[in-house]
């Protein structure tokens, strides 16, 4: 059996280690075996390397990573999905599929595909496939700080919404989201009431609210932008991307009746494989013509066990190279 040299988890308490595993073969016509070029260390892959993603088998040992560019041996670029959850992108050799991989155009920058795709596909699919916006409407990006969030604020801007308004933490990062295209921002702080109010007076009157945080900022947000509405009758479709605030939160009933409030989720599971695969060109060429930006910070792969418990730069994504 052929080996190679990958991050692999042989403990969902530990960084991954570097060391020799074996290749992994084809076992379908459409299957084909590239040579990893970059991989992003998104938060998705640190949740699957710590058996806490809900889509987590628990299999161990396991190579992290959910997707990455890679090389096929015509020397063409590929970015890839990968299909397992165990077997994953961060090694010298992954297995992709045609039904999950398309080839790059010749001008794509691999580490930018391999930083940007999974935070910009979050927004991008949620409003393409989950709820389809329309020209001019207005769109609230609740945790909008992060990478994905403020990929969310261009990607709203660029599929058309009528006015953006981004919510996070970080008054840094705030400030950066209006030249990312955002109309308002608003700062959530340790002071529920006075952030509802802020929420209600910015953004009551949103369409689509883009949700990264769930638990108590959305629990706080949600009976505070329905009370607040002109008109409760009109459709507020809040779509669930990420819960970095939390994996719970209380809904109490009156929300979904005293509003047009729908309530949704956007991810693996919710939108289809084939329905993402179409997407993936366009998101490819957004990023390649700068209109979602990103900065891409490249190191080692060999290095992984050093790099993993490092905070990631705000608004950086690591990307590791074999
Ligand atoms: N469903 C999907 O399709 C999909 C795809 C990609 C990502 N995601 C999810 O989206 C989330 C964000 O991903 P990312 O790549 O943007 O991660 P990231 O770059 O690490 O950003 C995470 C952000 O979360 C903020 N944050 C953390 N705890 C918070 C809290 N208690 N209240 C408010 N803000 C808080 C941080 O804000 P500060 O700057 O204020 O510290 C940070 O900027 C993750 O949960 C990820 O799994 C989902």
């Amino acid at each position: 059996m052929a080996r190679m040299n990958a991050a692999v988890v042989t403990s969902f308490a530990e960084p991954p280690h570097y060391q020799p595993f074996e290749v992994p073969q084809p076992n379908a016509a459409d299957e084909f075996i590239v040579d990893v070029l970059a991989v992003g260390l998104h938060p998705r892959v640190r949740s699957g390397a710590a058996g806490a993603h809900y889509t987590s088998s628990g299999t161990l040992p396991m190579i992290p990573g959910v997707d990455a560019v890679g090389q096929r041996p015509d020397g063409t670029r590929v970015y890839f999905v990968a299909a397992d959850d165990v077997i994953g992108t961060m090694a010298d050799k992954a297995l992709a599929s045609a039904r999950r991989s398309i080839v790059l155009p010749d001008d794509a920058d691999v580490a930018k595909v391999a930083a940007a795709m999974n935070p910009a596909m979050s927004s991008w699919v949620a409003l393409r496939r989950r709820v389809p916006i329309q020209p001019g409407q207005s769109v609230l990006v609740l945790g909008a700080t992060g990478n994905a969030g403020t990929m969310a604020v261009q990607v709203a801007r660029r599929l058309g919404a009528g006015r953006v308004v981004g919510a996070g933490r970080d008054p840094g990062r705030l400030a950066a989201l209006t030249s990312a295209g955002a109309d308002e921002v608003v700062q959530l702080t340790g002071d529920d009431d006075a952030t509802a109010r802020a929420l209600a007076a910015a953004a009551a009157e949103s369409d689509i609210v883009l949700d990264y945080l769930w638990g108590k900022p959305a629990q706080h947000a949600i009976p505070a932008l329905l009370t607040a509405r002109s008109d409760r009758s009109r459709e507020m479709n809040w779509i669930q991307i990420g819960s970095v605030a939390g994996p719970a939160m209380e809904l109490p009933s009156v929300a979904l009746r005293s509003a047009n409030f729908r309530l949704q989720g956007s991810g693996q599971g919710s939108v289809s494989p084939r329905a993402y695969l179409a997407e993936l060109p366009s998101l490819v060429a957004e990023i390649t013509a700068g209109t979602i930006a990103v900065t891409a910070t490249t190191m080692p792969l060999a290095d992984v066990e050093q790099i993993w418990p490092q905070p990631e730069a705000p608004g950086e994504r690591t990307v590791l190279v074999p």
